[in-house]
């Protein structure tokens, strides 16, 4: 069985030693299940996706779509409702399936099998991998409402990664000081306001400690004065070097915490580039229009 997890980026310290604990983690999976990881060096992308193709039947929503972030990028997608945002998103933690393009995780390409519509990873292990490795933070939380906000952290770690109860409570405890709520833990979802609610989400995510989160409008439900809570635990999460990828209507955010900022109009990256440019002087006019339009929102 390869022990060759794909390494952490030099500029997250956390995520260094969290290199090691998967090495243990996927043990956990039977020898087959386990694959050799592609060679990669520190500029190597966590997540590369190269012309990316997705069809919901007739509906082409990704047409040829490239994106990558190395490790400690923060990577935003913005464009208007329906551009593809969240299907880029799910298709790069392979929630679902696209059928045409790349999707590289630490310089290790996804195996499918299959062309076109009837396009599928290949790799069991390799989907578990993945998924395990991009934590994903949704718009509606999606807490358990039955279990506690302890459970709900611990949840996955215990039950999918197999990890030591001890260790992952410890840990959980740990995220959920890190997010503002160390003092929730015993509480159920219902009995906190929407902004703890997805902090709560935000620990969980962490608590698998992923390559990667990704986020889809983290902060839509919210409303402003809860926003701001969330904003704040991303932009230190930034700040520590996490790489992420947030889809998000908040410029502001976008603006503050983002390395590159990607541009999606129908399916097509418009425009993409540093924060400073994209939103100090977009060059296309649909980037115009929709800058002018999100502002006078
Ligand atoms: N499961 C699905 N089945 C069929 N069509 C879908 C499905 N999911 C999304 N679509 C369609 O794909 C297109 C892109 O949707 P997507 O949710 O990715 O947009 P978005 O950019 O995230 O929009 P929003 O800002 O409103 O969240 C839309 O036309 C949508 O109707
Ligand atoms: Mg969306």
């Amino acid at each position: 069985m390869s022990t060759t997890i794909a390494r952490f980026g030099q500029r997250d310290h956390t995520s260094c030693h969290k290199a090691h604990c998967k090495t243990v983690h996927f043990a956990t999976y039977s020898a087959e299940d386990i694959t050799t990881v592609a060679h990669v060096t520190d500029d190597t992308p966590v997540i590369e996706i190269r012309d990316l193709h997705k069809s919901y039947g007739a509906l082409e929503v990704l047409k040829g779509v490239d994106i990558k972030a190395n490790a400690g990028d923060v990577v935003s997608l913005i464009g208007s409702s329906g551009s593809g945002k969240s299907t880029l998103l799910r298709c790069a933690n392979l929630l679902e399936d696209s059928q045409q393009g790349e999707i590289l995780f630490s310089g290790e390409p996804v195996r499918w099998r299959g062309t076109g519509m009837a396009r599928h990873p290949a790799d069991r292990a390799q989907l578990i991998r993945i998924r395990t490795n991009l934590s994903m933070v949704f718009q509606q939380f999606n807490l358990w409402a039955h279990m506690t906000i302890l459970q709900n952290v611990m949840e996955a770690p215990v039950t999918v990664l197999k990890r030591d109860k001890a260790e992952v409570e410890a840990a959980a405890r740990k995220y959920l000081e890190k997010v503002g709520i160390g003092d929730k833990c015993d509480v159920y979802p219902a009995q906190l306001s929407g902004g703890q609610q997805q902090r709560a989400a935000i620990a969980r995510a962490l608590c698998m400690e992923p390559k990667a989160l990704l986020f889809d409008e983290p902060t839509s439900a919210l409303d402003p004065e809860l926003e701001q809570e969330v904003v704040r635990v991303i932009k230190d999460l930034a700040n520590e070097g996490r790489t992420m990828i947030i889809v998000t209507h908040d410029m502001r955010m976008a603006a503050d915490v983002s390395d590159h900022v990607v541009f999606l109009h129908q399916g097509r990256i418009e425009e993409e580039g540093d924060p400073q440019s994209l939103f100090g002087s977009p060059k296309t006019e649909r980037l115009k229009q929709f800058l002018s339009a999100t502002v006078s929102a």
